[in-house]
């Protein structure tokens, strides 16, 4: 195996659309990033975070201490939560217009980056709210600088143009890509990464392997995409139980990064389905559920619904664990329950009383028949409902 022989203080450039300095330390990249010819006469920043998690991964420390020793103003929007509002996007949105910024540092998860992605778009358009945005009725073309400081092994959000925002009155959780959302550098440092708890840790990483799953199962997925996504199954099933031994496990944080990295461009040069369309009308309704939960909650079943058309891909994810006679739906819910990823939608607080109103929402927020659309399998409304019923 090559990643023993990786030395994994070393700092990679990894290009996607979006320059990513990735590894160890990676942190201490944020001087090159400003010297870059796009930032070098930036004087006035927004801040885009959360309460704590900035802190306590030890990047503000750093970032701080650069902005600072440059004397960069800056704005602190640290009122990010998961799966954020557009009315608390449009709040980042309106301060940062007040304070003129020119550039935006997102240092957080996804919730985290895609406000940060969302803000430098809508910045320049400051009659047009991010609702609108998410709703597919305005296209922008252009953003401002974004600079994002990953700090979980999930979302892939730093590598790609994709970002995702909630229209609460609505029960919306929209994605939206546009070539302007890639955000022009990315810091992936594996130890800011080593505070995250366990169960955040669970989730951020199903999500990535859920993302890994769809873009290579994709109707007409690409083959880069696909060795991109079988890599990072193979990193995952490897490295997931052993973080949950040793959340201070480096090497092991390293490969799920890596993993999350590269689940991040595969789906960039492919497409999210079935999981994702399903699971946010779930963090949509009830937005304090984490999008990993709620997507390791309807895996089983998604699995079984696309098997019959992706079995050759498939086969290679998950050849590691794999069990001769055994369904991969039965396969992937032992190896769940393995990792401590119990849950039922049921444990998440729905019931068969909210079918219905899970299933209107698949079919009424924008943009989800698009990810219907690329399914392996044709994807009917009876489909979807028995994928929720039999998650509960
Ligand atoms: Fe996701």
């Amino acid at each position: 195996m090559w990643e023993k022989e990786n030395n994994i203080r070393n700092i990679h450039e990894i290009r996607s659309r979006a320059m990513i300095y990735f590894g160890i330390g990676a942190i201490s990249k944020i001087e090159d990033v400003f010297a870059d010819k796009h930032l070098k006469d930036v004087k006035r920043i927004t801040v885009v975070t959360d309460k704590t998690a900035y802190k306590v991964s030890g990047a503000w420390e750093y970032v701080e201490e650069f902005l600072q020793a440059n004397k960069l103003d800056y704005l602190l929007f640290d009122e990010v939560k998961s799966n954020p509002s557009t009315d608390l996007i449009d709040k980042c949105i309106a301060k940062s217009l007040e304070f003129g910024s020119e550039a935006i540092i997102a240092i957080g998860g996804g919730s985290v980056i895609d406000t940060g992605k969302i803000t430098g778009v809508m910045i320049n358009y400051p009659d047009v709210s991010s609702e609108k945005l998410l709703e597919y009725e305005f296209f922008p073309d252009k953003s401002l600088p974004v600079i994002a400081i990953n700090l979980t092994h999930g979302t892939g959000s730093e590598t790609n143009h994709f970002a995702v925002g909630s229209i609460e009155a609505k029960n919306y959780k929209p994605a939206v890509g546009f070539e302007e959302m890639y955000p022009l550098f990315s810091i992936d440092d594996p130890k800011l990464m080593s505070t995250l708890p366990l169960n955040q840790t669970r989730f951020v990483t199903l999500d990535a392997l859920s993302h890994a799953i769809e873009a290579a199962t994709c109707k007409n997925a690409n083959p880069f995409a696909k060795t991109l996504s079988v890599k990072a199954a193979d990193l995952v099933l490897r490295y997931f139980p052993l973080i949950l031994e040793d959340l201070g496990d480096l090497e092991a944080r390293y490969y799920l990064a890596f993993a999350s990295l590269l689940a991040g461009i595969s789906f960039d040069n492919s497409a999210l389905h079935l999981g994702h369309a399903l699971e946010h009308p779930i963090s949509a309704i009830k937005p304090n559920i984490p999008h990993g939960l709620g997507l390791a909650t309807l895996l089983p079943e998604v699995l079984e619904v696309i098997y019959p058309q992706a079995k050759e891909i498939l086969d290679e994810m998950f050849r590691p664990i794999k069990k001769e006679g055994v369904s991969i739906k039965v396969l992937i819910k032992d190896w769940l329950s393995s990792l401590g990823l119990k849950e039922t939608l049921s444990d998440l607080g729905f019931t068969k009383n909210d079918v219905d109103s899970l299933v209107a929402l698949v079919y009424t927020t924008p943009g989800i028949k698009y990810m219907l659309a690329s399914s392996p399998v044709e994807i009917s409304e009876d489909m979807v409902r028995r994928i929720y019923t039999n998650s509960l």
